[in-house]
């Protein structure tokens, strides 16, 4: 079946399986082995040349995972798709794999806690260094900062927590202008509400671990490429170096975009990240997205709907300072999100608590559907005060840069019936602020 012409609702049950090459077992089956017999000796070494595919070993490739791979690749409309061991793991490996011999990133100053501050104090360990934009949609400031060392304008496409977007067509014009690729983080939207590469974007990458999945059982991380950018030598030249490593038949080492033309960085990433790091993602966590991914679209659609009757209400709380989210009235990111999320900016956002400490500490100890919990893109409900948890790696300054104010709560909408939730929230003001 070509999956050419297929709606996004058929591709994430079917794209990437066929039950023939799986003992026609309908699901998916979990190849739960370390290891692939070789064959015989001439197989061996198709498989090592990468002339044959097939499975070697667990910590570069497994059957499982690859159906995985496929699908989102299909679901983006990428060239190809890695899976890893977590959101992070993709977030690290495709910096690591850009900046390879130093470099620098430019982003937007607020992002996931993890991601900021391993941007900020992580990996300039390594030689790469980001410069932070101050204000986000301002294409002005990103050619300012790029320079002939940039490696990538880095973005997530709905920020955690506050829901912010971005003019992402305005963002990479700038960036491709100068040979420089976007990276997005695509988690919290994922590819129901938005699809990056269709709006710029050259990398996606995803904790899996969250809407994916979609069930708060797993950690998961995934990277596709949309394998039409232009390395220049000068800037990329890790994507021109031959290698052993990818040699052909004959042992002629041969470079990434040799091995992979339309895919020079999800090749590179498993030929010697996944190999030499090995952050290397499950078989049974790759069932588990899969499983969660058959119900993206209902699962996004209702939380998006609940989504925007708890921000009505919270906005007619008197207990509560502020709203973020492109559904609150007085957003400034309306006329974005109606270009870029048609179907709704996610259903992460956060607010301001406008009591005291004790108050608040009232406020979380009195809901009893909320989890107090630290994950996103649930099918429960979890509220948290970012700050304190998420976001707690942050020193002071970098809260202020990602505008993370110290009574912001974080709420990720599940899938209870609407109701239910505004009456909790309702019950836990009135025993906070009573
Ligand atoms: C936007 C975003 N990206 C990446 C990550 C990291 O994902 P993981 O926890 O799977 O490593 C998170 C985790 O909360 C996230 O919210």
């Amino acid at each position: 079946m070509s999956n050419k012409n297929l709606h996004f609702e058929t591709k994430r049950i079917h794209s990437g399986y066929s039950s023939a090459e799986h003992f026609y077992a309908v699901n998916t089956p979990i190849y739960q082995t370390a290891g692939f017999d070789l064959g015989d000796i001439d197989r061996a070494r198709r498989l090592w040349t990468g002339s044959e595919a097939g499975g070697i070993y667990s910590r570069v490739g497994n059957p499982t995972v690859s159906v995985l791979e496929e699908r989102i690749k299909e679901l983006d409309g990428g060239s190809a798709a890695i899976g890893v061991a977590s959101g992070m793991a993709a977030i690290t490996y495709t910096i690591l794999l850009l900046g390879e011999g130093g470099g620098n990133i430019i982003s937007a100053s607020s992002l996931y806690g993890a991601a900021q501050e391993s941007l900020t104090n992580f990996f300039p360990k390594f030689g790469i260094t980001t410069k932070f934009v101050k204000n986000r949609n301002d294409v002005r400031e990103y050619e300012a900062l790029i320079d002939d060392n940039t490696k990538a304008v880095y973005l997530e496409s709905i920020s955690n927590p506050n829901a912010e977007i971005y003019d992402f067509e305005a963002i990479a014009e700038v960036a491709h202008k100068h040979g420089v690729p976007v990276v997005v983080d695509n988690t919290v939207a994922t590819p129901y509400l938005f699809r990056p590469f269709e709006h710029g974007a050259d990398i996606i990458v995803y904790s899996a671990t969250k809407g994916l999945s979609g069930h708060g059982n797993t950690i998961a991380g995934l990277v596709v490429e949309k394998g039409d950018f232009k390395y220049s030598k000068e800037r990329f030249p890790q994507f021109y170096q031959k290698s052993y490593k990818m040699r052909d038949l004959e042992g002629n080492p041969r470079t990434p975009l040799e091995l992979a033309p339309n895919a020079p960085f999800v090749t590179s990433l498993r030929i010697f990240y996944l190999e030499f790091i090995g952050a290397t993602l499950g078989a049974f966590d790759a069932f588990l997205v899969l499983q969660g991914l058959s119900t993206l679209t209902e699962r996004m659609e209702k939380q998006v709907a609940t989504t925007k009757k708890l921000v009505a209400y919270l906005e007619t709380r008197k207990e509560v300072t502020w709203v973020r989210h492109p559904f609150a009235k007085d957003s400034n990111y309306k006329a974005l999100a109606e270009k870029y999320f048609p179907n709704g900016a996610g259903a992460v956002f956060s607010f301001g608590f406008g009591g005291t400490r004790e108050q608040f500490k009232e406020f979380i100890k009195a809901l009893e559907i909320f989890s107090y919990h630290v994950n996103i893109g649930d099918v429960r409900s979890l509220i948290v005060n970012s700050p304190e948890t998420t976001h707690a790696e942050l020193a002071p300054e970098l809260h202020e840069l990602a505008d993370i104010p110290g009574n912001l709560v974080r709420i990720s909408v599940g899938l209870e019936h609407a109701d239910d939730l505004i009456t909790d929230l309702e019950q836990a003001f009135h025993k906070a602020f009573s």
